[in-house]
């Protein structure tokens, strides 16, 4: 060994082991100092696709709050050249250095610490400046590059970009990486002058680099305060299309060249949504300008950097011959969404990742505002809220959840917090206050928050606060009520309430308990504690108001957190049903006694079934089958709600029955009586896949983009069933598109139903049919046409092609990017013949995949619950767990996905020995009542 590097070596062993013994060790930043500004500089060196790098400089003005003898910052994987460091002191105009005694680290929670040579003292401010490098990152976090291949020129080319949440801005430049530690930035970025550079802030100026030949500086102007996790910046060589709507802030959407007539879309919506926002929030968009950027290799869906918001190509593109109305309409959440987190968020910013749904509920709940407002063509807000709910009835029931608001300590926690507690379950509660407080209340409480706290931080119960004072300015709640005390029942706390409504048909009254509703049946009755404070909102069969969904009375809870039980009066009699929870106006389910689900089925079996409101028919549907589930109603009154669904022409209500019905074919697949379930189904869906004229192109002449979204929804179900023709039609649409002489300009299939189309055919298809979608796949230009084609792929009842496919997803090298990996994958394992190869090559693969994804966790995760979803026996899932519990080492950053997936598959087992037999009785016996009709 070269006696330099072993002298070097010594110097480290010896660093590092008086680093590890000094170290400070606390999960958050000693709070003795305070960032106020940034000088961000960074050269990007893009020449050499095989060593990109880039070089920076920061410049931190710090302020002093504490006496102190250290500097304590986040970096991660950057090579600081510490003989350039420089502190100096820069108060009152005249600097003074102070000098750094000695740096160490602390890997654990990615510090680097500086120790001064002299203490540094309360008001004082210093100007540390801090030379790095790293190379340009792979994986899809940090500052990183992304490629697209040039078509004319035949040639890949590369960009970069950057995606710092949740802690990522560290792997980019040394900062105080916490949400809290907010400060204006000002950027510059060098690069070669072909490119051009995009930063959260418009140009300020360009400059020649001083030495390099064709390189150049741009300047951004200095920003707001902000966090550092909304810092981004971009080198690349795309074509942008400029909005148009006047008043507004210039608004720039780009994308590769190839792309960008992909972009008109949401060129158009985004600044009409923005607006919309304007007017919402009382606030103007406070940057000077705005650019959404789509970016053709990105882990997420989409990231709110303020000012560049950077989506997947998915996510923000919209081929007007390619994407149904399903993936306009999530572009346009999405948008939505990263809008609105302008706001939620940018402006006013959760203090610690603890309270990451003040970001993350809100913008989902205010982006469906967004949405229905600029599509009102669309009943977009009854759509999401019901598939939120939907998701939390699920996910929120099982042991494994958490509170929305849960202490976070480490990155890893961070990551597992952008879940759907936090995005779902979030939006679920601020609906429910925003219909108990009332229209006027909220959007005066929330304006007064956000002005209160622009530019700051906050916690929930300064939100609490803003809302309690506007609800007793406008008597929106009783003065004895705070919205504290309601809402910290609901986002303290896990799960969500069944309310058990028993009438007394004599006396007109009802008595309403509450109790956690949980899918594990092993943990017993008397583990369902908990209270939530429930507003009671319902209607009766003269009545029919479900207009009105605001609480006729509460659910009360004890100072001690326990429930009281409560009386309802004035209720009809023995002849007329009540409902609870109009328009599901807040996160509960409700069980009611026979007599009153009897009354129920009646009407829904009548002339009159829409007579009750369609969201709450989509609810006694979701309400019925969750609670047949556990056995707090059975299968015969399920299936009994479930009846008059042939007579149902809305979406809401045939949805919930599909989704239903779906979990459950996936337990039944595999079993002696699955011919029983698909005859129950086609029995159910035939009458309205007829009268909807099946999977024939009648789309065109739809009106309702409603009914179009529930043929599209029919056809996937009936096809997966095989109902009526579904399959030979899918399979001459794709005969006739392998046909045309030009498959990749000319595509018969109805753009509506393609994924159907692609997946029935594969499934019932030969080689040929895969290598023609495959060679698709290679051509297409639009991502969400790619996407559709991948996940078609995988329906092949093949297993050598199941097998090659999956050979191909965690190659590096290959044709499938890192980002659609996992989605890949689950789609392998959700197929019958697919799941076993998935398991088993995610058993034997295990090392490499996790190197695959390594450092990012969030592929990882998404790995398991389509593995777990086809678990259900007892063997089957013995074995997983024990997969699991033996693979600690490879899953233990992803602690909460492991624990999911082990009570995901438990639930099924269950179901299977405590339900089987009873469903296939109720579903024989409707098959005999129908046949005998
Ligand atoms: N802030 C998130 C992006 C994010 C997610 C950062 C996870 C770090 C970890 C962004 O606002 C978001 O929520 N994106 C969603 C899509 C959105 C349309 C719901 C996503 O990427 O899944
Ligand atoms: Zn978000």
């Amino acid at each position: 060994m070269n006696w330099v590097l072993l002298f070097a070596l010594i110097l480290f062993l010896g660093f590092a082991t008086t680093s590890s013994d000094l170290n400070y060790n606390y999960y958050r930043l000693p709070a003795a100092l305070r960032p106020q500004k940034y000088h961000l500089n960074i050269l990007t060196l893009l020449d050499n696709p095989e060593e990109s790098r880039f070089n920076g400089t920061v410049k931190i003005l710090i302020e002093v709050l504490d006496n102190t003898k250290n500097i304590t910052l986040h970096s991660k994987d950057l090579i600081i050249d510490e003989s350039q460091t420089t502190l100096t002191h820069v108060n009152s105009g005249e600097k003074k250095d102070n000098c750094v005694s000695s740096t160490a680290v602390n890997p654990a929670h990615d510090y680097y610490i500086l120790n001064t040579c002299q203490e540094l003292l309360p008001g004082n401010i210093y100007e540390l400046n801090l030379y790095f490098s790293a190379d340009l990152k792979t994986q899809l976090e940090g500052y990183y590059r992304s490629s697209y291949e040039d078509a004319v020129a035949n040639e890949t080319r590369w960009i970069t970009i950057t995606q710092f949440e949740p802690a990522s801005a560290r792997l980019a430049f040394p900062c105080f990486d916490e949400p809290n530690y907010k400060a204006p930035f000002v950027v510059t970025l060098g690069h070669h002058k072909k490119f051009t550079s995009l930063s959260n802030m418009p140009v300020k100026e360009t400059k020649p680099h001083e030495s390099l030949t064709d390189y150049v500086w741009t300047e951004f102007e200095e920003s707001v305060p902000m966090s550092t996790y909304l810092v981004a910046y971009s080198i690349n060589d795309f074509s942008h299309k400029p909005s148009t709507l006047p008043n507004g802030v210039p608004f720039r959407t780009w994308a590769r060249p190839n792309a960008i007539d992909q972009c008109d879309y949401t060129a158009e919506f985004g600044p009409k949504v923005l607006q919309y926002y304007e007017e919402l929030f009382g606030i103007k968009f406070p940057l000077p300008k705005i650019d959404q950027f789509a970016v053709p290799d990105f882990e997420y869906g989409a990231m709110e950097n303020w000012g560049l918001v950077v989506y997947s190509e998915t996510t923000l593109l919209v081929s007007e011959t390619h994407s149904s109305l399903n993936s306009k309409m999530n572009v346009a959440g999405a948008v939505a969404h990263e809008l609105a987190h302008q706001w939620f968020g940018n402006l006013v910013t959760m203090k610690w990742w603890t309270d990451l749904w003040l970001n993350e509920g809100f913008a989902t709940y205010v982006a469906s505002l967004g949405v229905a407002q600029i599509h009102p063509e669309l009943d977009y807000l009854e759509m999401d809220f019901f598939q939120n709910l939907h998701t939390i009835f699920q996910r929120d029931a099982m042991e494994s959840s958490h509170p929305i608001s849960r202490p976070i300590q480490t990155v890893k926690e961070i990551n597992e917090n952008f879940d759907d507690i936090s995005y779902e379950k979030g939006s679920s509660v601020i609906r429910m206050m925003h219909l108990f407080l009332g229209d006027e209340t909220f959007r005066s409480g929330l304006k007064t928050y956000l002005r209160r706290y622009k530019y700051k931080n906050a916690e929930q119960d300064n939100l609490w606060e803003s809302l309690t004072q506007a609800a007793h300015e406008n008597d929106a709640l009783p003065k004895n009520y705070e919205v504290k005390t309601i809402m910290d029942s609901w986002t303290l706390q896990t799960g969500y309430p069944v309310i058990n409504v028993t009438r007394d048909y004599a006396s007109g009254t009802a008595e309403l308990t509450q109790a956690r509703y949980l899918l594990n049946s092993d943990v017993s009755r008397s583990h369902h504690e908990g209270c939530w404070w429930v507003p009671l909102s319902y209607t009766t069969q003269a009545k029919l108001d479900f207009n009105n969904t605001s609480p006729e009375d509460w659910l009360e809870c004890s100072k001690e957190g326990r429930s009281q039980p409560k009386t309802i009066n004035n209720l009809p009699g023995a002849d007329q049903w009540v409902i609870f929870n109009t328009k599901l106006s807040a996160p509960y389910k409700v069980n009611y006694d026979s007599q009153n689900w009897k009354l129920l089925i009646e009407t829904l079996n009548s002339e009159h079934f829409e007579s009750i409101h369609v969201v709450n028919r989509a609810q006694l549907i979701e309400d019925v089958f969750s609670l047949a589930w556990t056995g707090e109603q059975d299968y015969e009154t399920a299936l009994g709600v479930m009846e008059y669904l042939h007579r149902e022409r809305e979406l809401l209500p045939l949805r919930a029955a599909f989704e239903k019905l779906t979990t459950l074919r996936r337990l039944v697949r595999r079993t002696p009586n699955f011919g029983y379930y698909k005859r129950y189904i086609n029995k159910l869906i035939a009458p309205l896949y007829q009268e909807l004229n099946g999977i024939n192109d009648t789309f065109g002449s739809i009106q309702s983009q409603n009914v179009l979204l529930l043929k599209t929804e029919l056809v996937d179900f009936a096809c997966m069933t095989q109902v009526s023709d579904c399959v030979s039609r899918s399979k001459d649409y794709f005969r006739e598109w392998r046909s045309v002489a030009n498959p990749d300009e000319t595509n018969p299939v109805p753009i509506e139903v393609r994924g159907t189309v692609y997946c029935t055919a594969i499934k019932h298809g030969s080689d040929e049919d895969w290598e023609f979608l495959w060679t698709r796949y290679l051509k297409t230009n639009v991502a969400a046409d790619r996407d559709t084609i991948l996940l078609s792929l995988t329906c092949t009842q093949n297993e050598r092609l199941l097998q090659r496919q999956l050979d191909m997803i965690f190659d590096p090298k290959g044709d499938i990017r890192m980002q659609d990996a996992a989605a890949t994958f689950d789609s392998v394992a959700a197929n019958g013949e697919g799941w076993l190869l998935a398991k088993k090559y995610l058993v034997e693969n295990l090392d490499h995949i996790y190197k695959y994804f390594y450092p990012v966790t969030a592929s990882l995760a998404q790995l398991l619950p389509s593995l777990s979803d086809k678990v259900n026996t007892r063997q089957d899932y013995n074995e997983f767990k024990d997969f699991l519990d033996s693979s600690w080492e490879y899953l233990k950053d992803i602690k909460q996905a492991v624990q999911q997936t082990k009570e995901n598959m438990l639930i099924s087992v269950q179901w299977q020995e405590r339900n089987y037999q009873q469903f296939f009785r109720a579903i024989r016996q409707k098959l005999n009542e129908v046949d005998e009709k």
